[in-house]
């Protein structure tokens, strides 16, 4: 590829890349990006969402589809729908997720805890099932799941949540086993705390200031969602053909401490 070659800067051309949480900061950010390098984007995230924003960051060039991704029948029908767009899904970043209460294990509801297993795993797991067929039968694809930095530490105050993310990593695993020999790749992005509203919760859960000095992080700030975005651009393009089950820490060095 020469330095005039167009699929040198839109390296996802005429590449279907289906989005869930799509309307969400990381999701969002994410599809600016993909799109800004070619790809045609599916934008996915619960009934009743806003895409207003998202359209108009992405000059309204997007399918947008209310579903549930805990839900197997709204799953089942956001991937026919996509299908219906270019016929094939060659991205799929399967982004959704909510980060649930922090609280003592005493004071942790039981619904809570499920709350954020459903969306968080049940969620990716249904993505996987239903996406992964169509994209072992053509012999190709990439899928990025969004695991976190509790996916690989522990979290204090955050069962549901780390729970749900170190099952990501599991579910990413196991899906990269079986994809691998079709020609699929399925990989997770590990981000630590990013600048967005998820990340303003729970700050307002700890206690702002001191939560980021808490944090400890060697980068001594949050990261950016372009930061992440970037991440999952990579992992999406053929820049990555070899990089299969993998999860890629975004988090400014606090999970190598
Ligand atoms: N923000 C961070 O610091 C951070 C760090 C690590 C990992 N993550 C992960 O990255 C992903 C995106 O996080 P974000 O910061 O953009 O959060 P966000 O809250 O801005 O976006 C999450 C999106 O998921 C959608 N969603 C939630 N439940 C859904 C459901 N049942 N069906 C369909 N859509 C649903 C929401 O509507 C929202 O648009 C999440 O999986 C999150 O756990 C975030």
């Amino acid at each position: 590829m020469n330095a005039g070659d167009p699929l040198r800067h839109r390296p996802l051309e005429n590449r279907l890349a289906l989005i869930t949480g799509a309307a969400g900061a990381i999701g969002a950010a994410t599809a600016a990006l993909l799109a800004q390098r070619g790809a045609r984007i599916v934008a996915v995230d619960r009934p009743g969402t806003d895409f207003a924003a998202l359209e108009k960051a992405l000059g309204g060039d997007l399918a947008v589809i209310e579903a549930d991704v805990t839900d197997e029948a709204s799953v089942r029908a956001y991937v026919a729908q996509a299908l219906t767009v270019t016929g094939t899904i060659d991205v799929f970043f399967n982004n959704a997720g909510i980060g649930g209460p922090v609280a003592r294990i005493a004071d942790y509801a039981l619904e809570d805890f499920r709350r954020v297993m459903a969306v968080n795993v049940e969620g990716v797991f249904l993505g996987l099932k239903h996406v992964l067929p169509v994209m072992q039968a053509r012999g190709s694809g990439s899928i990025v799941n969004a695991a976190s930095a509790s996916g690989v530490t522990g979290s204090p105050g955050m069962w549901g949540y780390n729970a749900s993310k170190h099952a990501v990593v599991g579910l990413t695993r196991v899906a990269a086993t079986e994809a691998a020999p079709h020609g699929v790749r399925v990989n997770c992005i590990a981000p630590g705390p990013i600048r967005s509203k998820m990340m303003g919760r729970l700050d307002d859960a700890i206690g702002s200031e001191e939560a980021k000095r808490a944090r400890g992080i060697p980068a001594r700030r949050y990261g950016l969602v372009s930061e992440v975005a970037g991440v999952v651009a990579f992992l999406a393009s053929d820049d990555s053909t070899y990089v299969n089950g993998a999860v890629h820490a975004i988090d400014g060095g606090l999970t190598a401490i």
